[in-house]
């Protein structure tokens, strides 16, 4: 798909839809879609007084061949109550029209973006939002959708003085929607082909073309580095564990500026091993890999966007399986920073692998840490799947985090972490026990476990379990992956 700017007068634009939005205001036909009313001889104005265009959040209006404009339909959707607008509306709106037209056929499409918005924070959502809408989970189905995508979208509304830096906000949404879409490809893939191994793979293809340096740390390394909790996991199957570290070095490096490490869980099927997990919903396992393929995104997006600063990406990666030689409760591991666990219930594995991707992180120089993970269910109780649920240790680096959450118009919510249930997690017969021995709060606790691991370094931990993958499609999304979290992150990385 091509993403342009358009800045010719809108009534003029050949296209196969020219869409806008609409406020749900006493007076709806606001600035930008007076002169489409006035090129319709008052359609508009006529929709209104009909009852048919109200302004509704995500109400749809498309009107065929309309009279007066070049463009072959007219769409248009609501956005609700203005003072209720935000980049996250319109995301919804650009993502939405896009996914309904090209449904319909149309390649070619003019989104207009209104008087009072039309800045580059607006371009950018625009342009991130048409490209992870572009995007279909169908790489295994003969008859595709994908045959059906938009070729080119036009933003309008901007005028010709503004158009360096639009341009450069198109760019910027590009690079982080195609990202996106790197991220929920992999998360996409099922199990038998994407192991560990072919993530490694992927991961050295992905950093080679991005030119970021890349090394992918085979079985026998692993076993050098003593990364006992995450052998640990791995021993149950056939499949060798990865451990994939992408380095990105910023040309001029902002000398405050803390070296960030990025851990991502990177399970490519989680069977529970044996405490095993019910049959059903089990497949949907095959997205536990999430938190890694969401680093790796964020690794792709830099490369382009060239922050300031340095960023480290550790992504372990194993399957979780079972056979005779997977790990049993009770089990004793000793982790890669000396720590001994008992594993008292192996389907808490992401944590595990998490401790020896932290420590690693901290060796090579990391002195901030962000991990992503699909760690618990617990959190779906907790926040549904509505908010990405953060843990930090060090409150204004995560209030920094939140903060880049809500330029991103990504949700997230912070919970607590109290010394009170951390003593839930020490061990009885080793240093800790990777479930916790009170009630309740099994996410907090999660989060405890590999906090131990990151000691007195700044860290934040995402639990992406209940956000990482949508159940349903949604009109702007595809079903399934969503690559949450990644916008955020290189909001992040880049306002250092
Ligand atoms: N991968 C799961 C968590 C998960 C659950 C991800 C639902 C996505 C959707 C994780 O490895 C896990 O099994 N966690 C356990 C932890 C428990 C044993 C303490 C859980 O949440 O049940
Ligand atoms: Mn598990
Ligand atoms: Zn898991």
């Amino acid at each position: 798909m091509q993403i342009t700017l358009e800045t010719k007068p809108y009534a003029t634009l050949e296209a196969d839809a020219l869409v806008s939005y609409i406020f749900e205001e006493s007076d709806p036909i606001q600035s930008h879609l007076l002169e489409i009313d006035r090129s319709t001889n008052g359609l508009l104005k006529k929709l209104v007084k009909a009852g048919e265009l109200t302004g509704k959040t995500l109400e749809f209006t498309l009107i065929h061949a309309p009279a007066g404009l070049a463009a072959s339909r007219l769409l248009l959707v609501g956005a609700g109550k203005r003072e209720q607008f935000s980049g996250a509306t319109l995301r919804k709106i650009a993502g939405a029209a896009t996914r309904a037209l090209k449904a319909k056929g149309a390649k070619k499409i003019v989104f207009l973006v209104g008087e009072n918005d039309a800045n580059d924070a607006s371009a950018q959502a625009v342009a991130e939002a048409a490209t992870t809408a572009n995007f279909e989970t169908d790489k295994y189905k003969t008859d595709k959708k994908t045959d059906k995508n938009i070729e080119s979208i036009a933003i309008a509304g901007y005028s010709e003085s503004s158009r360096a830096a639009a341009e450069a906000a198109i760019a910027t949404g590009r690079t982080i929607g195609d990202a996106q879409n790197f991220t929920r490809d992999l998360v996409n893939e099922p199990s038998n082909k994407l192991t560990p191994r072919v993530l490694g793979e992927k991961a050295e293809a992905m950093a080679r073309e991005a030119g970021l340096a890349v090394e992918v740390l085979d079985e026998r390394r692993i076993a050098d580095l003593k990364m006992g909790a995450l052998l640990s996991v791995a021993q149950g199957g056939p499949e060798p564990p990865r451990v994939i570290v992408i380095t990105y070095v910023p040309p001029k490096p902002n000398p405050g500026a803390p070296v960030i490490g990025l851990i991502g869980k990177a399970v490519t099927f989680d069977t529970g091993g044996v405490s095993i997990k019910p049959a059903d919903g089990m497949e949907k396992m095959k997205y536990d890999m999430a938190g890694g393929a969401t680093m790796l995104g964020v690794m792709r997006a830099i490369a382009t966007l060239k922050p300031n600063v340095k960023v480290i990406c550790v992504v372990p990666s194993t399957e979780n399986v079972v056979s005779g030689s997977a790990q049993k409760p009770g089990d004793i591991q000793t982790s890669m920073s000396g720590k001994t666990i008992e594993v008292l219930n192996t389907d808490a594995e992401g944590r595990l692998i998490l401790a020896d991707g932290i420590t690693f992180a901290k060796q090579l120089g990391a002195t901030v840490l962000i991990d992503a993970a699909t760690l618990t269910g617990a959190i779906v109780v907790a926040l549904a799947n509505v908010n990405v649920g953060v843990f930090g240790s060090d409150q204004p680096f995560t209030d920094k985090l939140l903060a880049s959450a809500k330029a991103s118009g990504e949700k997230m919510w912070q919970l607590p972490m109290d010394d009170e249930y951390r003593e839930f997690m020490k061990g009885s017969f080793a240093d800790l026990q990777n479930i916790s021995s009170g009630k309740g709060g099994g996410s907090i606790t999660g989060a405890w476990f590999i906090r131990e691991f990151a000691g007195d370094t700044p860290w934040i931990h995402l639990d992406i379990a209940g956000t990482a993958w949508n159940d349903d499609a949604k009109p702007w999304l595809a079903k399934g992956p969503t690559a949450v979290a990644l916008r955020t992150l290189v909001h992040l990385v880049m306002s250092y």
